[in-house]
């Protein structure tokens, strides 16, 4: 078994592992990720094989603090101002890449540009800080798969493939980061939303667009290919349960199998979400998984869009 708790010990051990060119996936505020260290295209092909992701889609940088960015990326002051605001959190930013930069090829997809991320959360930070290079890490989970939000949903799918688990607990946000390219000079895109919202990026930068005004034409590599789908279909804006339905419900819904929120509330619904999706995909006693309406608000906004990802709508 390649999970370890999250110890000091286990954090030194991991960070070694990473240094030799291992894979070791680790837990932040967001989903766990599957590191690897960004300037070993070795190490980095292993995340996708290891996940069958398509070599189209690049990998988020993660940093140990705003400042390694200047590394391998342009900062210009829109970047300065959203990283001393938002980091560490969960939101990463698409900058364009310094032409003598070292991050691997792979993990950009060769693209010009990459997306780089602080994150919050404690253990992750530690890595980082210990190894004191930048890990590519995407979600530990298998490509077009439910991300996963504690230790054992990474054993699920990777344990064997890769070197070692770090054990911290349940994520606390539960939905990967919103993405945000700051990367021309035009208005910031929402690539991808999270917990991170629309309204709250605008109060710091002004006007930011959402992605979904071009769905042909998406700006994120991956995001006609990422699906965060379970195995049964599922049906969204469910007021009730059908024949053979597991019933996901949201605040006041009677008669729900599991509840991602009894109080109506979204940030803890966004925690629920993926872990609660994994415990009713149960082919053996379902045929579907029907799922509430969840308001279109704040963290709803991301919540509603891995909902449509998981419906392959
Ligand atoms: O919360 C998260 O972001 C988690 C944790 C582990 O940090 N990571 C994560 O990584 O969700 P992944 O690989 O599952 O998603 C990365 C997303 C993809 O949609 C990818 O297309 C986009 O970021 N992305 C990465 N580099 C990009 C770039 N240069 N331009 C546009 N989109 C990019
Ligand atoms: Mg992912």
């Amino acid at each position: 078994m390649t999970i370890r708790k999250a110890t000091p010990e286990a954090i030194a051990e991991a960070s070694r592992i990473l240094l030799s060119g291992g894979l070791v996936s680790f837990p932040t505020e967001t989903v766990y990720g599957l590191g690897a260290v960004a300037t070993n295209t070795d190490a980095v092909s292993k995340i996708f094989s290891i996940k069958g992701r398509p070599s189209i889609n690049p990998l988020i940088v993660h940093v140990g603090s705003a400042d390694w960015v200047s590394q391998f990326a342009e900062t210009d002051d829109r970047y300065e101002k959203l990283a001393r605001t938002l980091w560490p959190g969960p939101i990463s930013f698409v900058v364009k890449l310094k032409p003598d930069n070292t991050i691997s090829k792979l993990v950009t997809a060769g693209l010009n540009t990459v997306a780089v991320r602080h994150p919050r959360g404690a253990i992750a930070n530690e890595l980082l800080t210990t190894v004191k290079t930048p890990l590519a890490a995407p979600s530990a989970n298998k490509s077009g798969a439910v991300s996963p939000t504690n230790a054992s949903h990474v054993a699920e799918s990777l344990d064997g493939e890769i070197d070692m688990i770090l054990d911290g607990g349940n994520c606390e946000v539960g939905l990967e980061s919103t993405v945000l390219d700051i990367s021309s000079n035009g208005p910031a895109v929402i690539l991808r939303p999270g917990a991170v919202t629309q309204e709250s990026l605008t109060g710091i930068i002004g006007p930011v667009l959402q992605d979904d005004a071009s769905p042909d034409l998406p700006k994120s590599p991956g995001q006609m290919l990422s699906h965060y789908a379970p195995s049964l279909p599922v049906r969204l804006n469910a007021l009730d349960q059908e024949q053979g339905e597991a019933l996901l419900g949201f605040g006041s819904l009677e008669g729900a199998t599991l509840n991602l929120s009894p109080s109506g509330n979204l940030s803890e619904a966004a925690t629920n979400l993926f872990r609660m999706l994994r415990e009713l995909d149960s082919p053996n006693k379902y045929r579907a998984i029907a799922v509430a309406s969840i308001p279109n608000t704040g963290i709803g906004i991301a919540i509603n869009d891995r909902l449509k990802k998981a419906a392959r709508q």
